[in-house]
C-alpha cells in the first residue's frame, strides 16, 4: 500500500438529462461563456494534487470531443452505464489507483463547484478511513404529501443535502458500487456498505442543473 495517498477525478457525464427536455444533455448547454461541464471540470484540471479526471460519457456523445477541454492532458474518457453508480463504477475501472487513493466524484451537471470547495473537501477528509461528501443543512419546511394532501411536517433536525464533489478511497468504493449499483449517489453505497461518510458543509450555490429553471438560478448566481 502506497503511504501518500493521490487524488483521481471521475465526472459522471453519461446521463441524458431527461427532465431538462433540452434538444441536447444538459451538460452540454451554455452557461454564461462556457458550457455546463466545462464549468464543472475547471476547478479539478489545474490542480495540482490531482493525477487524473476521468469523464464518463454515453456511448453516443460526440459532443465532448469537440471541446477545447477535451484535449487537456489530465482528461481520459470511458463509457458509462444504465445507471450514475454504473457509470462511476466505469470509470473507477479505468484508474491506475491504489485501495487508499482518493477518488472525488463530481456530477457534469454542477457547474457552480469552485476550487475553494473542492480544496475544503480534501483538507477536511485527508485523513479519513472512509471519505465524505459535501452538503448543506435542510432550511426549508418538509411536508410529507400524498394526493395533494398534507399528511405532515416532517422535522428537519439532521437533514442534509447531499451535493457533489464526494470523496470516498477508491477501494471501498469500487466495492461498494459494484454491491449496490443503484444508489443514487457514491456515499448511500458506501452507507449500504456499513461505513459512515463524513459530512462536510459545502455551498449552497453548487446547484444540480435537473430542470431549466435550475440554469436560470446558475446564470443569476453567476451573474
Ligand atoms: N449520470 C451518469 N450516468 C447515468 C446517469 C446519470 O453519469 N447513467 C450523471 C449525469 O450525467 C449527471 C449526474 O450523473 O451529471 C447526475 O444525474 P442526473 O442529474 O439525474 O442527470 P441525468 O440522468 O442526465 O438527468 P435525468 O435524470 O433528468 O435524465
Ligand atoms: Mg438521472
Amino acid at each position: 500500500m502506497n503511504t501518500v495517498p493521490k487524488y483521481w477525478v471521475i465526472i459522471a457525464a453519461a446521463g441524458i438529462g431527461s427532465r431538462m427536455q433540452a434538444d441536447k444533455p444538459k451538460q452540454y448547454l451554455m452557461l454564461d461563456d462556457k458550457m455546463v461541464i466545462e464549468h464543472a471540470m475547471t476547478p479539478f484540471l489545474d490542480h495540482p494534487l490531482i493525477e487524473e479526471v476521468i469523464v464518463v460519457l454515453s456511448k453516443n456523445d460526440y459532443y465532448f470531443k469537440t471541446l477545447p477541454i477535451a484535449l487537456h492532458k489530465k482528461i481520459a474518457s470511458t463509457e458509462g452505464g444504465d445507471t450514475r453508480a454504473q457509470s462511476v463504477f466505469n470509470g473507477l475501472d479505468v484508474l491506475l489507483a491504489e485501495e487508499n487513493d482518493w477518488v472525488l466524484v463530481h456530477d457534469a451537471a454542477r457547474p457552480l463547484i469552485s476550487r475553494e470547495e473542492v480544496d475544503y473537501l480534501m483538507e477536511t477528509l485527508s485523513e479519513h478511513p472512509v471519505g465524505g461528501l459535501l452538503g448543506t443543512p435542510i432550511n426549508a419546511t418538509i411536508k410529507y404529501v400524498e394526493n395533494n394532501e398534507v399528511k405532515k411536517t416532517v422535522s428537519r433536525d439532521g437533514l442534509w443535502q447531499a451535493l457533489t464533489p464526494q470523496m470516498f478511497r477508491y477501494g471501498l468504493l469500487k466495492q461498494a458500487l459494484a454491491k449496490y449499483p443503484s444508489a443514487t449517489d457514491c456515499s448511500s453505497a458506501i452507507e449500504q456498505l456499513g461505513k459512515i461518510p463524513h459530512m462536510v458543509e459545502g455551498n449552497p450555490n453548487n446547484i444540480k442543473i435537473t430542470r431549466p429553471e435550475d440554469l436560470r438560478l446558475a446564470e443569476r448566481i453567476l451573474s
